[in-house]
């Protein structure tokens, strides 16, 4: 039993040190490898495949509910399983997607009013 705590206990400060860890410019490369840009444009942005709304940039989902998503959809995107895409990518992918910066308002456009 005690084994078992030390273990999960461990593997929680693992994983904490994993998260803190992110890069955002291993990100930047790992989107781009694995394909993500494809459906979502370089940046996050969104495209016309994804024109439902997939824009990724500075998603409001926390990291277990973006992994989630990543692993177990069974949508218009295909899965991408831990043995394809390692979690520590997935990460630094989370961590570039929140260093985009934010869309101009379009009211801010005055060609868009
Ligand atoms: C073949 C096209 C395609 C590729 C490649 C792709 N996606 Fe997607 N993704 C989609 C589409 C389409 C949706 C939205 C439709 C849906 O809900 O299934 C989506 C939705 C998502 C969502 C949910 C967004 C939300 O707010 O609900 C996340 C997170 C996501 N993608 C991450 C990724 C990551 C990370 C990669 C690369 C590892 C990736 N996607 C590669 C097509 C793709």
């Amino acid at each position: 039993m005690k084994i078992r705590v030390a273990l999960i206990v461990a593997a929680c400060a693992f994983a904490a040190g994993a998260a803190q860890a992110a890069s955002p410019e291993n990100g930047r490369k790992a989107f781009v490898a694995h394909g993500c840009w494809q459906c979502h444009g370089f940046e996050g942005q969104g495209s016309a495949v994804t024109s439902n709304g997939a824009v990724l940039s500075n998603t409001e989902l926390p990291f277990e509910a973006f992994e989630g998503f990543v692993r177990g959809t069974n949508r218009a995107m295909p899965p991408y399983r831990e043995a394809i895409l390692p979690s520590a990518d997935l990460a630094d992918i989370y961590a570039f997607l929140h260093t985009v910066p934010k869309p101009k308002d379009p009211n801010s456009i005055p060609l868009l009013k």
